[in-house]
């Protein structure tokens, strides 16, 4: 049995201090060119004594930006800007992973280059969900996702090479290494369902090898550039968030990237265990419930590397209890990270938790709800418990 204040070691490569994820949360507060600056360098290492944080999720290219605001990896920039970041958590002794993404058809035509439309692995419009961008007016807001435009297959082909940039970029920045996010209804999670993945191509048809070997491309181009040590993926195979339908296939696409995740060596996967129905996460309707043990079972014999959950964990005995069936090795924490930004030491000593308030979580209202969460005091009594 592993306790939640051993250390880990992530393949022979990153060795983490304890078995704390903070999970990556989208915050919205770079500067022009989405570049992260020093406050967003402030916040993450605040942060640093998790075990290992994954950054937000970060855009490889103008066009994989469903939401304003959010940092990228493609400009020299930000690069130099994530420098920033991994210099203040390295220098607090944490270690930090970047989340890369593309949402594709999660995107709207006034944050697309020139205009234009989204990019999809087919063209059927998320018709439920949206994405932060600029309304008729010009002015910044929630708007329906727009309606995506088919990719041609040699259009993903070299959305392989994009990737490999941003990824190179990633270790010139000075990450530990990159978690891929191939979870949310974004879009590597547009080509792996089955419902919605009606392309004929090689990324689609009725397989599921070809519905996910965009993925592997990426996971693939991820390891020649980084190293398998460094390389996570992020799943939430019964999310609905994003308009996802439900996929009849779920179980056998989980276990097949699973299996071929592990045959890559790449060193995580991190699932979203509690299931994420379609809407807010802050709605009264959002209802908790996980994956189905038996199938964590399946995917902890089928993945050999670190297996981390996340979602819905607020303390230390939940977070033990889940290490304790043995089907995961480290525990995500997102929400209880915003306010929290000691949480791994709070949660060490039992000290109370602070509450976020989550009209703070998109502002550009700068620090407030972001940097300005105290650690909790230092008294006698809480050094006599420690
Ligand atoms: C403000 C906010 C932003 C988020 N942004 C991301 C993101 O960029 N990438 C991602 O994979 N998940 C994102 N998530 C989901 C979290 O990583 C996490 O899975 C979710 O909050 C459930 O965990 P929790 O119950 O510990 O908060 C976000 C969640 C929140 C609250």
């Amino acid at each position: 049995m592993v306790d939640l204040f051993e250390s880990q070691w992530l393949g022979s490569t990153v060795p983490l201090k304890n078995r704390i994820v903070m999970a990556p949360m989208t915050r919205t507060r770079t500067s022009d060119g989405d570049v992260p600056n020093e406050l967003v360098a402030t916040y993450y290492g605040q942060r640093a004594t998790a075990g290992l944080i994954v950054t937000e999720a970060t855009d490889v290219s103008p066009s994989s930006k469903g939401y304003a605001l959010t940092p990228g990896i493609y400009t020299e920039a930000q690069r130099q800007g994530w420098r920033l970041v991994t210099d203040e958590v390295h220098r607090k002794g944490g270690k930090i992973f970047s989340q890369i993404w593309h949402v594709g058809r999660m995107a709207h035509p006034s944050l697309m280059p020139n205009g234009e439309a989204p990019w999809g692995a087919t063209e059927e419009r998320a018709e439920h969900s949206d994405v932060f961008a600029h309304d008729a007016d010009g002015k910044l807001g929630y708007v329906r996702a727009g309606t995506p435009r088919r990719l041609g297959t040699d259009e993903v082909s070299a959305l392989v090479g994009t990737f490999s940039q941003a990824f190179a970029n990633a270790r010139q920045a000075g990450f530990d290494g990159v978690e891929i996010h191939a979870a949310n209804g974004y879009l590597f999670d547009q080509f792996m369902n089955s419902v919605l993945n009606r392309r004929t191509d090689r990324y689609g048809g009725g397989s599921v090898e070809d519905r996910t070997r965009f993925l592997m491309e990426v996971v693939d181009a991820a390891v020649r550039e980084l190293g398998p040590g460094r390389v996570g993926v992020r799943l939430s195979p019964f999310g609905r968030f994003n308009s996802m339908p439900a996929d009849p296939l779920v179980e056998e696409t989980l276990l097949y990237v699973c299996e071929q995740l592990g045959r890559r060596g790449v060193t995580y996967m991190h699932l979203v265990y509690e299931l994420m129905p379609a809407g807010n996460m802050e709605s009264a309707e959002f209802k908790k419930h996980h994956i189905d043990h038996a199938l964590l079972a399946k995917v902890r014999a089928a993945f050999p590397g670190a297996i981390i959950w996340a979602g819905g964990f607020t303390s230390r005995e939940s977070a033990q209890a889940a290490l304790d069936t043995g089907l995961a090795d480290l525990i995500a924490f997102g929400r209880p990270y915003i306010a929290n930004p000691d949480l791994a030491e709070r949660l060490k000593h039992g000290w109370p938790l602070a509450e976020a308030d989550p009209s703070t979580y998109y502002t550009r209202r700068e620090e407030v709800g972001y940097t300005d969460f105290p650690t909790y005091p230092i008294d006698s009594a809480a050094r006599g418990a420690a």
